[in-house]
This record gives C-alpha cells, structure tokens and sequence, in this order.
C-alpha cells in the first residue's frame, strides 16, 4: 500500500525513487565501501534501505542506530550489532564463516556478542570474518553512532574500508551534517580522514509526484477525492513524503472524509515534539531561534537583535553563530528558511 504510514519495503509500495534505487544498485555492484544516503525526516531514507536491501541477494546486517543512548558504551554497541545479525536469512548463509568466530556464539537465530572479557571479540576482527562474504552493512541514522564511544565503530570502518573489500556500508542519516560531521572524512584526526564516500541525497517530490503519488494511494485504497482537497495537502506539506503519508493514511482510515485542519494539528503536534527534545538536549536558546526565524527575523543582524531582546542580555556572535550552524547540521533550517514547513508551524506553538 503506497499510503500505508510504515517505511516500504517493497518496490511496489515505493512511489518513485526509480533514480535512487538504481544509483544504489549500481554503488553496490561497484563494491563501494561506504554510502551515505541522506535527506531530512520523513523523506524515504529507511523506506529506499529496506526496498533496496530486499531486493540484492546479499546478506546484510541492518541496525538502527537511534536506538543507542546518547552516551552508549560498548556493551549497548554490541549488543545492537549482534541484534542486527540476529536474523534467520543472515545466520542460515553465514552460519559456516560465523562458527569459526571466537567470541561469537550462536543460538538458534540469535548471536552472542562478547564484548569484554578474555574472550571479548574486537569489531575489526569480526568484520574480518565477515568479509570472506560479500555483505552490506546497513546503519540507519548513523549520527546516533556518535558519543564519547563513537570512535569504536569509526576505527573499524577505517580498517574495514582499508582491508575488507567485500563488505560495503551504506549509512542513512536525517542528520547530514551531524553525520558527515562523525565520519570526518575531511578532518585529519578523523580514522576516516581522506577516504571517499558515495553520497546519495534523497529531495522532496515535487509539486506534480506529490499529487500523483496522493492521487494513486487513494485510489489503491479505494476512497475517491476531489482534487482541490489533494492540492490543498501537497500545498501543507512540500512534498515532504512521510507528511503526505500521514495526511493520507488518516483520510483512509476515515474513510474519505476530511478535516484538513485536523491533520495539520497532527502533524504539528508530532513536530512539536521533535523540537521539544531537542530544546530539551541543546537548551532553550535553540527554540528562541527557532520561533525567532519562523516568525521572520531572517537575518544574521535582526535574529541577533531579537534574540538579545527576548534573552535580555548580550548573545556572544559565537553562540549564535554555533547554535545556527547546528540547526543547519541537524537539518531543520537552511540560510534562515526551514526544511519543513511542518516545523516551521510547530515552534510557532513554543
Ligand atoms: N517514495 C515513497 N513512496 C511511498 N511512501 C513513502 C515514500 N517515501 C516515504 N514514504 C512513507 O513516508 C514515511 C516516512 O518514510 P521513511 O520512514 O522511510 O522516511 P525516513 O527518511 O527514514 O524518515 P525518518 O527520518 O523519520 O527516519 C513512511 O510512512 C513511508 O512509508
Ligand atoms: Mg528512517
């Protein structure tokens, strides 16, 4: 079901992305070691990993790495990458190359990962065995491998790209900045520094795909509506495909009747949240800003100028300058515009 509100995994269910998925395939047949895929929220990224991984018949191992705490240690690492391995498909082709592993036991369709101890396993190490097969890795928001450990997995992906040429990666991030930020493939202290990455970016629809893809949801579906009604969603959501989705997935369950302003409230509520983490990590400052550039204080001096007044004190330009610069690392804004409109609408409710 194209409408359907949970990441795709067959192409079928995919509108479009036909670009994507072959630069994917063929990045892949090239053995690159390490693809980039990025786009902001809501844009298809686990979608375009999930139909791409179904469709190469190669064993792979997939991790989300939003799952990890901001301040994971080793043991969370592990116990993630050993998650990932823990699938039926992977274990039957692997069994053979993974029984050698010391370090490793398997249990059924689940892996054990030591992660200290005599019998600990180095990741370089279990990478090496995993390399006597061609494999993809696939991480899922990746800046989440971030943290005071994430050096951990950065060094084995430097020893991977260096030596194990069967293993490609493919890293998905909503985050781009943050996550190109990690792998610091420009920065010399990075373990990273020097080696190329494929980078795929996943864009909006346009204003076209976004009617025809609403156009073609609701008819799979079954429910019949006006086309004002359809312009009117692709005009809220800018082609922003999770938004359209949801808008869409709700006229179904409701069986064709609509209240625009109910699923704008939706969506903005879902935002909302979003922007409360991340006021409540990186402090309330990031929403001043926030709501200042919604409101149209949109440049360097006016924003300034408002910031100062709403904090009734002096703003050092390197505060603003860092907190703008990681507004456009977390890709929420761009030169002083947001990437979504939906957001752009839910700090206004700050
Ligand atoms: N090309 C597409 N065709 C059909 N549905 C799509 C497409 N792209 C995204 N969707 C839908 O939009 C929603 C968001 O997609 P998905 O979770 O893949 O995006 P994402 O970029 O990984 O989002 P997030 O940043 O929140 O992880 C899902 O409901 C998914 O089914
Ligand atoms: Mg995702």
């Amino acid at each position: 079901m194209l409408l359907d509100p949970r990441p795709k995994t067959s192409r079928n269910d995919l509108f479009d992305r036909e670009k994507e998925l072959n630069e994917l395939h063929n990045t892949i047949e090239k053995k690159m070691p390490i693809v980039a895929l990025t786009g902001v929220r809501r844009i298809g990224k686990t979608s375009l990993l999930r139909v791409f991984l179904n469709e190469i018949d190669l064993p792979h191992i997939l991790i989300d790495a939003r799952e990890l705490p901001p301040n994971y240690g080793l043991r969370d690492l592990y116990s993630l990458i050993s998650s990932g391995m823990s699938n039926k498909t992977f274990i039957e082709k692997m069994r053979n190359i993974l029984k050698a592993v010391k370090g490793l036991r398997i249990m059924g369709f689940e892996v054990e990962l030591s992660w200290k101890g005599r019998e600990s396993l180095l990741l370089p190490v279990l990478f090496d065995y995993l390399n006597k097969e061609r494999i993809i890795i696939a991480v899922d928001e990746a800046q989440g491998l971030r943290g005071p450990r994430g050096t951990i997995f950065l060094d084995t992906l430097a020893h991977a790209y260096d030596y194990d040429d069967n293993l490609s990666f493919i890293l998905t991030g909503s985050e781009a900045g943050l996550l190109l930020d990690y792998l610091g493939i420009e920065n010399p202290s990075s373990p990273l520094y020097g080696r190329s990455i494929k980078m795929i970016t996943i864009e909006r629809f346009t204003k076209d795909q976004s009617i025809e893809f609403l156009k073609q949801g609701f008819k799979e579906a079954g429910v019949t509506i006006p086309i004002k009604y359809i312009e009117s969603i692709t005009e809220l959501f800018d082609g922003i495909p999770g938004w359209l989705t949801l808008a869409g997935n709700t006229i179904i369950n409701k069986s064709g009747k609509i209240d625009l302003e109910k699923i704008k409230t939706q969506a903005i509520e879902i935002a909302r949240k979003e922007l409360q983490g991340i006021a409540n990590s990186r402090g309330k400052r990031y929403a001043l800003i926030l709501k200042s550039i919604a409101q149209g204080f949109n440049t360097w001096s006016k924003l300034k100028h408002r910031l100062e007044e709403l904090e009734g004190k002096t703003v050092p330009k390197s505060a603003l300058y860092n907190a703008l610069e990681t507004l456009e690392k977390l890709s929420i804004i761009k030169n002083y515009e947001f990437l979504d409109p939906v957001y752009k609408e839910a700090i206004k409710t700050f």
